[in-house]
């Protein structure tokens, strides 16, 4: 559980990094570092030997006595600080042989080295480089013929230890150690601190989302930084905020749904009272029962309404697509109406324009939302008042649309229509009509839109084809 948090597992990132990069630079990085410096150490010494040599020449030439090639040899070796040795070329029964002639160090057995150079510059006549290890530890050398004519003489070698580069670095290796060492010791001092900090914002965070989670909105984000998590502070403030509102918009449907309920049970409790009145003569009595059924009528729609709307918000409701005709549709619906249009004393005019409309969607509840809006244009309107019910096909959508003839919704209205429980008038709706109408239509990908014209006002479904 511990080794798993953020905050360790940070930590052993950063000393994890940190550990590999002073690995690499310690066993790759080193290693190269010394062939470098050997390679350019060799590359001054044969500069040395080129500008050098041509001295030692100049004296084997001239056939000069071996003490003046000596002296000659022990000059150039003291102002160029390498040892010196010249070697004498010649032809043996098993090809070249090579004998030290005259060597600047006296102290040193001079038997013990090789002289491997020499012997390559002597075959080739050009400059040879290379190493030996000698009793004093790695010599670097660069051998340099020198000519007799066409064939090579002698042969002058320049031998300087390359102790000091192994010196060098070896204390370039132990000042990576001891950097690699401190850095350590940061990357775990700095990794904890840096991720005790990402840790303690994280958990303030986290304690915010349980609070919100418990259904308390007043937890704070703090968004103190311009980070991720900052930026995650600030998408959490606004998800409370939203949860809240959506809270606040549930409280509100149920206070307006449980008043909506009590209003006509009171009045039902009331007339019931009166009915029980033994002296209430019949006539009495028959309206009292009549508006009694009423009552009930009204509070079966609104409860059915209820459920339908809580199906909807909660996605629950099925809906059972099928091929339809939209045109056929629109004709069984409006003639359910008849009666209604009859008493409003309203003309219904259908515009079907003549070809069949098909769609796939759920026939039962596109005319749920005819319903809604044929209701709506006879209830909202003076008695009188016409309408066109119109089906058709445009753009690869299918829509039907209830037009009517009425004084349109008021300005200030018209963005509340959708609302539940929103009317605007006294024609005692339940307002839940257009709320319900709308989540069917998003429900079934479609649309529901309002023109509040007055004289036309239309609403029209639209839905994909
Ligand atoms: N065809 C219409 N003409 C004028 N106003 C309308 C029309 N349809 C809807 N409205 C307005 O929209 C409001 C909400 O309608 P609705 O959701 O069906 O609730 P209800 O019909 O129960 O009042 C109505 O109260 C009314 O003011
Ligand atoms: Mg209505």
């Amino acid at each position: 559980m511990r080794l798993r948090s953020l905050r360790t597992r940070l930590t052993l990132l950063f000393f994890g990094v940190t550990l590999v990069a002073v690995t690499v630079v310690f066993f790759y990085v080193t290693p190269q570092l010394e062939s470098s410096l050997r390679e350019q150490k060799l590359r001054s010494l044969a500069e040395t030997a080129e500008a050098f040599t041509p001295l030692i020449a100049d004296v084997v030439r001239d056939n000069a006595s071996n003490r003046r090639i000596d002296q000659a040899v022990v000059s150039v070796a003291d102002r160029t600080s390498t040892r010196v040795t010249l070697l004498s070329v010649g032809d043996g029964t098993q090809g070249l042989q090579l004998a030290v002639f005259s060597d600047s160090t006296t102290q040193v057995e001079i038997e013990d080295l090789q002289f491997e150079v020499a012997e390559v510059a002597a075959r080739t006549g050009r400059p040879a480089a290379g190493s030996e290890s000698s009793a004093d530890g790695l010599l670097g050398q660069v051998a340099r013929p020198i000519r007799d004519g066409l064939t090579v003489s002698r042969v002058a070698v320049f031998s300087d230890p390359l102790a000091d580069v192994q010196g060098n670095v070896g204390l370039i290796r132990r000042q990576i150690l001891v950097a690699g060492g401190l850095g350590l010791l940061l990357a775990l001092v700095g990794g904890f601190l840096v991720s005790r900090t990402i840790a303690r914002r994280v958990k303030v965070l986290e304690e915010g989302a349980d609070k919100v989670a418990r259904g308390d909105f007043t937890a704070t984000f703090p968004a103190d930084q311009d980070d991720e998590l900052g930026q995650l502070a600030r998408a959490l403030d606004d998800m409370q905020r939203q949860l809240g509102q959506l809270e606040s918009a549930r409280k509100r449907f149920i206070a307006t749904a449980s008043h909506e309920l009590r209003t006509p049970i009171f009045s039902l409790g009331g007339f019931l009272e009166l009915l029980q009145d033994e002296e209430l003569d019949d006539d009495t009595r028959r309206q009292f029962v009549g508006v009694v059924r009423e009552q009930v009528d009204r509070l079966g729609k609104l409860a059915t309404d209820l459920l339908d709307l809580s199906r909807l918000e909660a996605g629950s409701l099925e809906l059972r697509p099928e091929a339809t005709d939209l045109g056929v549709l629109a004709r069984t619906v409006t003639a359910e109406f008849i009666p209604a249009l009859d008493k409003h004393d309203s003309h219904l005019e259908l515009r079907l324009g003549g070809q069949p409309i098909q769609a796939v969607c759920d026939p039962e509840r596109v005319a749920q939302v005819l319903r809604i809006l044929i209701d709506n244009a006879l209830t909202h309107t003076p008695a009188g008042t016409d309408m066109v019910v119109t089906a058709a096909r445009e753009n690869g959508a299918v829509s039907l649309a209830v037009r009517d003839g009425g004084p349109g919704i008021r300005s200030d209205a018209i963005a509340r229509v959708f609302e539940p429980f929103f009317t605007s008038d006294d024609a005692q709706g339940s307002g839940l009509g257009l709320a319900i109408a709308r989540e069917l239509a998003e429900r079934m990908d479609g649309s529901l839109a309002v023109d509040p014209t007055p004289g036309h006002t239309t609403f029209s479904l639209e839905l994909p084809a």
